[in-house]
């Protein structure tokens, strides 16, 4: 077993009968679903069900037959699990490399409990050291939104697929991929700029979000949980 597969293993752990949970996307996350669809499909896990996070995961927990909501259904989700691509010692995320980071925030926003599944690369002493924070744009004037995400220290680009055209995310917009040379100063006050800014849709800063997180090391599994 993985490094991610072990992070997996440990979170479904905390997955009781008649839960609604947030299902993340990504590849740490596709382990969970597929280790939830096994206990579901087994009958050792019952009244489970889920609201994904892309088309993605939606795809993967149909295939297991796992039961799938929406929040205008189930607005209280008992429970969240999702991958990151950075935690920093507090425990706030940079989340979206793989592109879904609205709809997980969407989603996660909604969870009482959100457990965050990762292996020991993930974990930084600052966010944005890394990689590159991800940004969800309008296509309307995404080049203003590119030229403006610039002026906020960082080297900000459209994210292009391979064959040069933007990348496009299930919600039908572009993305931005900002890097910070030295990681990013103050992640609160920069949420707080991107959050302001017409045409930024949203950006990857999950702050103050996290209630716990799994991590995978070589030597075990640790579980960080925030202060209450
Ligand atoms: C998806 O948009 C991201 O927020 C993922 O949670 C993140 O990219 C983690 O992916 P892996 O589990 O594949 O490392």
């Amino acid at each position: 077993m993985n490094l991610k597969e072990e992070a997996a293993q440990k979170a479904l752990t905390f997955v009781k009968k008649g839960m609604t949970l947030g299902l993340g996307t990504g590849s740490t996350t596709a382990y969970f679903v597929d280790m939830l669809g096994e206990k579901i499909k087994s009958g050792e896990l019952t009244d489970i069900l889920g609201v994904p996070t892309s088309k993605e995961t939606d795809a993967r927990a149909r295939k297991w037959g796992i039961e799938i909501t929406t929040l205008s259904e189930n607005p209280k989700l008992d429970l969240a699990i999702d991958g990151a691509d950075e935690v920093d010692p507090t425990l706030n995320l940079i989340k979206g490399l793989g592109r879904a980071l609205l709809r997980e925030k969407i989603v996660e926003i909604h969870a009482e409990q959100f457990i965050v599944i990762v292996d020991a690369s993930k974990m930084v002493a600052r966010l944005g050291t890394r990689d590159a924070l991800p940004v969800e744009i309008l296509p309307f004037e995404a080049e203003a939104h590119i030229h403006w995400l610039n002026t906020l220290d960082c080297r900000a680009e459209l994210w292009l697929e391979d064959n040069g055209s933007p990348a496009v995310t299930d919600n039908g917009n572009y993305l931005a991929k900002c890097w910070f040379e030295e990681g990013i100063p103050d992640a609160y006050e920069l949420a707080q700029k991107l959050s302001t800014r017409p045409g930024i849709v949203e950006h990857g800063l999950f702050l103050d979000m996290a209630t716990e997180i799994i991590i995978a090391k070589e030597s075990g599994v640790e579980l960080l949980k925030r202060d209450a």
